[in-house]
């Protein structure tokens, strides 16, 4: 690189000296903020656009300004521009290569009435737009999958556990619900915070505004920001709410994702032996030839911990930083970019795993029928039903099942002489209830895991995520439609 041109660098005019190569190096954003080029090349067209309607820019410098921004934006998707650091970031890029298209005197006009500050602020929230979108079909996509497992596996009692400790009978199927509905609460989430990103920072200047004669309505509405412009221009620059907000939520989903992938992981264990996951999920070991690991998965609930660092970081960030904007926001885009990409990819690999897995009824069947006591509870509610107290009712079984520990058998192996020695309210038609599938049959309390109310909420839930999937849209925008034909693909 040879003597930095202060016309290289946009900002040289008032320095004697270059900056030092290490903070070149360090202050470069280049190598991550690469990832906005669409939306800085969008939000560009937009300024130029309104610039020529406000009479800053001729009509034909407006519409050449704007072939020359597509035409920059196919040299970026060619691989045919060189990144580097004296350029900083892409919005620097971007003009530098708009110069070598459309001349420098053109060029140098498109920066009027805007900053980095207020530009970086709308590429961002561009971003998000599409990124909460594609997060939102992968949701859709795991819920879907865990959807039609619990259907699949409605009737598959399963021990329900409390502290890691044999319960209540559950089943498959609403276990597998049981986990659903936060990932379902999380897109709504997504969908809140994609609701809130409709003002439009652009226009906000570095952090005071213009006294050029700005139409910020206009550019607001070619965007698609519902909402128009925001409402200070101090806060437009210096806030990135809706990016914590972003990686908060990932935050929440990753914590799901790993309790899901938790439970996943014990099942498939072989001393559950629950599901086999299938083949493509897992991988072996290079010494003990019999493995099969369920790497996805650990994977899956491993990077949980990336998601809630980045949240944390983002926020620690933030925290204290006044007003208006300060380099440190350009540490915002690692770990954003970062969020996005982990979670991604983790909800799709959880969906394979999902939508691949087996459950092995005999193996959770068996281990049901082999806890000696896990329908003490329904014993009690059987004494409930015939009007003894619940107190007592429990005080009674309590005593029961230390008559069958000292026999060495399950409850259910007790004599009707032995229940009815205890209490009085014993009758012929307690077997009824020492039996799983009849007690599983009985929980249909709305949201129970009774087989027939896990498959009307398995049912209910399907068509649900269909709506959702169907009313899924991104954020319209009208200059991108406009622009659909002239648009590469990015
Ligand atoms: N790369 C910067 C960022 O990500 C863009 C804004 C720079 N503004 C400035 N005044 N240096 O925040």
């Amino acid at each position: 690189m040879g003597v930095l041109m202060s016309d290289d660098r946009m900002w040289g005019g008032r320095f004697s000296e270059p900056p030092d190569s290490l903070l070149l190096r360090v202050n470069a954003s280049i190598g991550f903020d690469c990832r906005l080029l669409a939306q800085d090349i969008l939000g560009s067209i937009a300024h130029a656009r309104m610039l020529g309607r406000i009479g800053l820019l001729s009509s034909e410098q407006a519409e050449q300004m704007e072939d020359g921004l597509i035409g920059v934006l196919n040299r970026f998707v060619a691989g045919e521009v060189e990144y580097t650091d004296t350029l900083e970031d892409i919005h620097t890029h971007v003009e530098h290569e708009l110069r070598d298209v459309v001349g420098a005197d053109l060029a140098g006009r498109l920066h009027a009435g805007r900053s980095r500050n207020d530009q970086v602020a709308l590429d961002e929230l561009l971003w998000l737009r599409d990124a909460v979108s594609e997060i939102r079909t992968g949701i859709l996509k795991l819920t879907n999958a865990l959807v039609s497992q619990a259907e699949a596996n409605a009737t598959v009692p399963l021990v329900g556990l409390t502290h890691l400790q044999a319960a209540q009978p559950v089943t498959v199927g609403h276990h597998l619900l049981a986990h659903t509905f936060p990932l379902v609460r999380d897109e709504e989430r997504f969908g809140d915070l994609q609701r809130r990103n409709r003002f439009c920072p652009l226009g906000s200047g570095s952090l005071a505004g213009s006294p050029l004669p700005l139409d910020r309505e206009y550019v607001a509405e070619t965007l698609g920001f519902a909402g128009g412009p925001t409402r200070n221009s101090m806060d437009s620059v210096a806030d990135r709410d809706l990016l914590v907000e972003f990686q908060q939520v990932s935050a929440l989903v990753g914590v799901h994702l790993s309790r899901l992938a938790e439970d996943l992981i014990s099942w498939a264990a072989p001393t559950h032996g629950y599901i086999n996951l299938p083949d493509a999920c897992c991988t072996g070991s290079s010494l003990m030839p019999q493995k099969k690991n369920p790497d996805a998965l650990e994977l899956v609930r491993g990077k949980s911990a990336r998601l809630i660092g980045n949240a944390v970081q983002m926020q620690v960030m933030l925290k204290a930083l006044p007003m208006a904007y300060n380099k440190d926001l350009q540490e915002d885009k690692e770990a954003l970019f970062d969020s996005f990409d982990v979670l991604r990819d983790c909800l799709a690999l959880a969906t394979l795993c999902v939508a691949g897995m087996e459950v092995v009824e005999e193996r959770c069947r068996e281990t049901v029928m082999s806890d000696p006591h896990l329908l003490a509870t329904d014993l009690a509610d059987y004494l409930v039903s015939k009007g003894v107290p619940f107190r007592q009712a429990h005080e009674v079984v309590g005593a029961a099942v230390a008559q069958a520990e000292k026999k060495n058998c399950g409850l259910v192996e007790l004599e009707l002489s032995d229940l009815s020695s205890l209490h009085s309210a014993f009758e012929e038609d307690v077997e009824g209830w020492l039996d799983i599938d009849a007690s599983l049959r009985r929980r249909t309390t709305r949201g129970g895991p009774a087989p027939s109310a896990v498959s009307a909420e398995a049912k209910e839930l399907a068509a649900d995520l269909k709506n959702r999937m169907d009313s899924l849209q991104d954020i319209s925008c009208p200059l991108l439609t406009d622009l659909a034909g002239a648009w590469p693909d990015v």
